[in-house]
This record gives C-alpha cells, structure tokens and sequence, in this order.
C-alpha cells in the first residue's frame, strides 16, 4: 500500500480547527481509496514564537525537506506578534526555501453557493509567482523615527523566475480551454512589468495552441467582477496575484471557499497547500469557519501525490455537501455539520 508523509502545520487561529477538519476528511479518502497519510504534527505558530523566539525551529526548513507535502492552516496572531515577524518566519520561507514558485488559486461557484455577481458560471486559475517579485523581501529603512526616514522596498524579477512561472501558467492552459491572461501595469512600470511583458511575448510561439492577451492589473481586476465568464488561466506576479485572488475569493462567494496550492512543479522539495483565508482571531476556536476551502487545498495535495481518484472524490464530496445546501452561506451551518456531511459524501 502506498503511504504518504504528510508535514500538518496547523498554525493559528481558525488554521488549527480547518486543519483538524481536512484531515479527518483526507483520511477517510485515503483509507477508502487504498493508500494512507501519515501526518506528522508541527506546533509551528505564534505560540511557538512566544515559547520560543522563533516560528519555527533553526532546523525546521530540514526537517520538513523529508516529507512527500505540507498541509498548513493558517499563520498570523496580530495581536501578539506582528505579522511582518510570523509570515517571514514560517510561510515565506517555506515557500521560498522549496522554491514553490507556483502558487495556484482555482475561483470557481460550488454548487449551491450564491456569489456576489450576477455571473453565475465562472471556471478561473488563478497563478501567481510565490518567490520573488514584489514580495522579495529586499530593501530596508534608515533614520527610523525620524522626520529623515527612508523606506525601500525593491521588486526583484528575475528572467528565470519570470519565464518558468509563464511557462507553467502556459502548460496549465493547455490542459484547459487554452487561453492565458497575463497580468501586469507596464504602462506605469516601465522596468519589471514590460520585462514580464516581453518575456509573455518570447514564450508564446512555444505555445502555438494557446491564446495568450497581456492585461494590466487595474482592468483585470474590473474583468473579474464584469465578465469573469470570459477568463481562463490568469497569471500575474506575487503581489498582484496576492490581491486578485483575494478577489477571486469574493467573486466564488468568499474566503471560506478559496484553496490553493504552493507547487514546486520540479519536485525538488515538497509543495504546500493551505487556503487563501487567514488565521481570523475574531472567530477562532467559534467553530463556525467554514472548513471547505482547507479541504479543497487537501484535494489539490492529493492530486499532486498522483491520487487523482481521491482527489475527485473529495471534490464530488464538497460538490454534493454544497449542493445540498450545506455550507453555503457564511456563519450558517457550523464547522462540525460541514465535516460530517463532507465525510458522509465521501
Ligand atoms: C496569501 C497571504 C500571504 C501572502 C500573506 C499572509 C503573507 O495573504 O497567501 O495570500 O500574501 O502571500
Ligand atoms: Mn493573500
């Protein structure tokens, strides 16, 4: 029997009961589809650093080398650690470290489950760049606290990491309906966004069977709400890609519905997966977050593993559970009634 090492980074906040509920989710598609999960559980969390000093221990990037994937919650815990501190000590790195440069958001209506737009079929990918670009880290402050202060913060886009991101939003159009959105403003930056403009240009003849238009960020992000319909494959850069999922999120009915994946499409190093939505302190431990979108992120870990059968059957599961009427409408059904109708489903 094949059997999988799963890393389980429940994080903060709602992450620790969304995790809980995708778990018991994943292990029954695993148990009833002939392979297993074997999770191994890390504290890594906010009260980690309040115990510790640090997010994650100094050889935590080590230690997660050496599983097949990492299911994580949620990181943040505002009110006592800045995030700046929790989200570079724990979910960039990761990303970062196992070069998980393709981070994929799918935004499409469950059945059942009424968006805020008039358009009720909509089948979006969204992939954004996950290590480099706006989000870089690079830049710094000088004369803090003063009237002389300076902040920088440089976007660093690399020919290398620009090209292999388009190239995969290109592979994944074409086992779509063949059409790429490529995102960026190179009308007000002259630099980086007409370099990713001119690579989109250089790479297309490669992909004769795909139709790829070059959009900026601000029509974008209006084509989404209007005519959504109309969008196939998008790709933009990691802040870029960061807000429009976000948007896609509102526009499929919410966070609580908003997977994603964080790939290495070389498979060097484990891939992540965790939904879109945070730790949200307001409702934690409330028990009435809506587990679907960390469930869907389990199924995009599944079918990255190769098992594609139960990777479908959790998705007919949150298919029939949202059909049903369950889980639908925020705040209506709790966390529990969503898991055992997702189980009863599966
Ligand atoms: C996301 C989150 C993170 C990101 C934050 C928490 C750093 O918003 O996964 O979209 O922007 O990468
Ligand atoms: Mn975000």
């Amino acid at each position: 029997m094949k059997a999988y090492k799963i890393a389980l980074i429940p994080g903060d906040g709602i992450g620790r009961d969304m995790t809980a509920a995708a778990w018991s989710v994943l292990q029954k598609a695993a148990s009833t589809r002939g392979f297993t999960l074997d999770g191994t559980e890390f504290p890594w969390s906010c009260a980690f650093y309040k115990e510790t000093g640090a997010m994650m221990p100094a050889d935590g990037i080590a230690t997660l080398r050496g599983f097949d994937a990492i299911l994580l919650g949620a990181v943040g815990w505002p009110a006592e650690v800045p995030d700046a501190v929790s989200l570079h000590g724990l979910l960039l790195p990761i990303r970062k470290n196992f070069v998980q440069y393709a981070n994929i958001r799918p935004h499409r209506l469950l059945p059942g489950v009424q968006g805020p737009l008039k358009a009720s079929a909509f089948d979006i990918l969204c992939i954004r760049e996950n290590t480099e670009g706006e989000y870089s880290g690079a830049g710094g402050r000088i004369h803090q606290g003063t009237l002389d202060e300076v902040a920088v913060e440089t976007s660093i886009f690399t020919r290398k990491g620009v090209e292999r991101i388009l190239r995969f939003a290109f592979e994944q159009a074409r086992t779509r309906r063949g059409k790429l959105a490529s995102v960026t403003k190179s009308n007000a930056q002259k630099h980086s966004m007409v370099f990713w403009d001119e690579i989109t240009r250089q790479l297309a003849p490669d992909y004769p069977d795909v139709e790829v238009t070059s959009y900026h960020i601000d029509a974008m992000a209006a084509r989404m709400v209007m005519a959504p319909e109309t969008l196939d494959v998008v790709v933009a850069s990691n802040l870029f890609g960061d807000i429009l999922t976000d948007l896609g999120a509102a526009i499929q009915g919410g966070l609580g519905f908003a997977a994603s994946a964080n790939i290495n499409p070389e498979r060097s190093a484990p891939s992540m997966f965790e939904p879109v939505h945070g730790s949200a302190p307001d409702i934690a431990h409330l028990g009435i977050a809506n587990p679907i979108a960390t469930v869907w992120s389990g199924a995009m870990m599944l079918e990255h593993l190769g098992e594609q059968d139960a990777a479908n059957a959790i998705m007919a599961a949150i298919e029939a559970t949202t059909a049903s009427g369950i889980g639908t409408v925020p705040g209506k059904d709790r966390t529990d009634a969503i898991t055992t109708a997702l189980l009863a489903a599966i």
